[in-house]
């Protein structure tokens, strides 16, 4: 039963009086007219429009708190088609899961509106964009016309107008030869110690950019993350950049007596303790922690001299705490936060991001290696260069460029020696 007395000047007279005349809900009352109540119970008409008023407001507060138990419910969404499953967030957002619970792709429709502001961009094709992972006109701008024209299996010469109206409405694209060469020519590298995976790199690790090894267990992505601790401190003619290092450990395999034989391999035995204090060991113990790290690291970037940043790995954290159907566009959501703040450190202080990640098998490949990095395309698209590691014979693994807009396709293949990272 309602809580008639709530409403203005009614007493309990005036409630026995209401549900006498059988107006004994708010919703009763307020679709009476005024007339008619104060005939009913025999009040003034003036007595009767405050008391419809007020059971109209309650029903205001009802239902905006309806709206919000709902709202907390509802959060996500999901429709399971063939073998994915759809999450739909109450911010419209749509994450794309496969039966690993791993996000294949993450498509925020509230920025696919914006997309339809391009020229020959309709629903349907906001939809494949954003379906094929260019859900923002920052991933557009940046894409070839080649990758818009396959997700959206249109023509290449109308995907290249999609791509220039992007880099137009986000003002980018016009820059003159000679500030795309200042831009170049503050881009620093790091020497992996190996020429074959230097080369496959184009010359080593860029700095102003995140670089992602991912790969299997054991495939020597913590040991490549080693040895660039040591070889950004070298000078550049040694393929450093005179600069120190941050690691950022987030599953505790960072071990100074691995950096201590590679020195001894290097010859640089005499100067490992400098060595080490140049390295700064950051242990994230969750993804909150992580990224409150990434958060504080300004004043240790400049005091330090850093020039390079580790994340070991990136998603471990994110994969093991967000477990469960409710959660993955959360997930993606923290995790493009992480590495849009990494993106701006890279830019802001010139430095090499380095991140590893992990691989899951795809199960609808057929073809091939059937191992694909974790994260989805909010990791592809922040990773400005993603190299895949699979092992080979012994001591042997191979590095091989994904989806670069810059560099050849190709592979290398290196050693993990004692002395380190090697051709
Ligand atoms: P996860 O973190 O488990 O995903 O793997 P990862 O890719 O980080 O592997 P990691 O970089 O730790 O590489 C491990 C490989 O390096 C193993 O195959 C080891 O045999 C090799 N390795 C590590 N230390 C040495 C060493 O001192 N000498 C030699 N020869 N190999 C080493
Ligand atoms: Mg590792």
């Amino acid at each position: 039963m309602e809580d008639l007395i709530k409403l203005p000047k009614v007493g309990k007279a005036t409630v026995e009086r209401l549900e006498k005349a059988g107006l004994n809900t708010f919703e009763a009352i307020a679709s009476t007219s005024p007339q008619e109540l104060a005939t009913k119970c025999e009040i003034k008409e003036n007595l009767a429009i405050e008391i419809i008023e007020g059971a109209k407001e309650e029903l205001r507060k009802k239902e905006m708190n309806v709206e919000t138990t709902e709202e907390q419910n509802e959060e996500i969404k999901y429709v399971n088609t063939n073998d994915t499953v759809t999450f739909t967030d109450k911010n419209n957002d749509v994450a794309v899961v496969d039966e690993n619970n791993d996000v294949a792709s993450m498509i925020n429709t509230s920025s696919n509106v914006g997309l339809t502001s391009l020229p020959g961009v309709g629903p349907a094709i906001a939809k494949r964009l954003g379906d094929g992972g260019f859900a923002t006109l920052e991933a557009i701008a940046v894409a070839s016309p080649k990758e818009i024209a396959a997700a959206c299996e249109i023509g290449e010469s109308t995907a290249s107008k999609i791509v220039l109206g992007a880099q137009e409405q986000l003002n980018i694209g016009f820059e003159t030869a000679l500030e795309v060469l200042e831009r170049r020519q503050a881009i620093g590298r790091i020497s992996t110690g190996s020429k074959n995976l230097d080369e496959l790199l184009g010359g080593g690790i860029e700095t102003l950019g995140i670089t992602e090894f991912a790969g299997e267990f054991r495939t020597g992505k913590t040991q490549i993350a080693h040895q660039l601790c040591i070889i950004v401190q070298l000078p550049e003619s040694e393929g450093g950049l005179n600069g120190s290092a941050l690691y950022l450990d987030s599953e505790g395999t960072f071990r100074p007596e691995r950096i201590i034989q590679m020195c001894r391999g290097r010859n640089l035995d005499d100067k490992k303790e400098k060595v080490l204090e140049n390295i700064i060991v950051a242990r994230a113990y969750n993804s909150d922690h992580q990224m409150l790290i990434v958060d504080q690291l300004s004043d240790k970037i400049v005091e330090n001299n850093i020039k390079l940043l580790i994340i070991d790995s990136l998603i471990s954290h994110f994969r093991s705490e967000y477990i469960g159907r409710g959660t993955l566009a959360n997930r993606q959501q923290k995790l493009n936060k992480h590495l849009h703040q990494l993106l701006k450190i890279a830019e802001a202080y010139n430095l090499a991001v380095v991140v590893t990640n992990q691989v899951m098998a795809r199960p609808d490949m057929f073809f091939g290696d059937p191992n694909t990095p974790v994260g989805g395309n909010v990791v592809a698209h922040a990773s400005t260069t993603r190299v895949y590691l699979r092992k080979s014979k012994g001591e042997r693994r191979i590095a091989r460029i994904l989806d670069s807009p810059m560099l050849p396709e190709g592979e290398g293949v290196f050693k993990i020696t004692e002395d380190g990272i090697v051709d």
